[in-house]
């Protein structure tokens, strides 16, 4: 709850500035999709390849951000919600500090994922869709967690026995089972270009 004796306090550097100095847009590249799609992997590639190119970034990833800031939250509908609410100003905050951020979560509510987008401003927000089926993620399964989600020993394993909503107007679809790795994030790469992020 927000007391209202708590007053918003400008910094002396604008986000403007900070971005400036980094010669770039910032904004979100905001990955989400069933567990084993791609999303980490992508979303690694991506950041390699920026950083090459002397652009500053920061990736926030679901399997680490939940050993840390969100190590509280769990799988129910409602912890999800609190996990996605949380990178989301987390995010903003990065991009305050000028930099490319790139998140890689399930996120499997379309309501949440548009909450972030509002949170940010449209033009900072670009969803990544990496849009793998169900069938080639399960078969990759390289946690082994689909084995055990259909055995009944996870609960609440997305895309067995919880929801994904695929996004609706995705601004970049990623297909991981038709291209390797290298095209995928040259695709990435090319919308930041051609939309003068970078
Ligand atoms: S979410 O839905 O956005 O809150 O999930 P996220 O924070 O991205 O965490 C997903 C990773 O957690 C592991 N894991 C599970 N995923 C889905 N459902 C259940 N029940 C679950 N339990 C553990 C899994 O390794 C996910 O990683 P990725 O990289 O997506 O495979």
């Amino acid at each position: 709850m927000k007391d209202e004796n708590i007053v918003w306090h400008p910094t002396h550097v604008s986000q403007k500035q900070r971005a400036e100095q980094k010669n770039q847009r910032p904004c979100i590249l905001w990955f989400t999709g069933l567990s084993g799609s791609g999303k980490s992997t992508v979303a690694n590639a991506v950041e390699s390849k920026l950083f090459e190119a002397g652009s500053h970034s920061y990736l926030l990833d679901g399997d680490n951000v939940r050993h840390g800031i969100n190590k509280d939250l769990t799988f129910t509908d409602e912890d999800r919600i609190e996990n996605i609410r949380r990178i989301g100003e987390i995010s903003k905050l990065f991009i305050d500090s000028g930099l490319i951020v790139l998140t890689a979560f399930i996120s499997p509510f379309r309501a949440d994922r548009a909450m972030v987008r509002e949170l940010v401003g449209d033009a900072e927000f670009i969803e990544v869709f990496i849009d793998t089926p169900i069938e080639v993620c399960e078969q990759r399964d390289p946690k082994g967690l689909y084995k055990k989600a259909r055995q009944g020993e996870i609960k609440h394993f997305t895309g067995i026995d919880s929801p994904y909503e695929a996004p609706e107007n995705p601004e970049i679809v990623v297909k991981t089972a038709e291209l390797n790795i290298e095209e995928c994030a040259d695709f990435v790469l090319d919308y930041l270009k051609q939309n003068n992020y970078i």
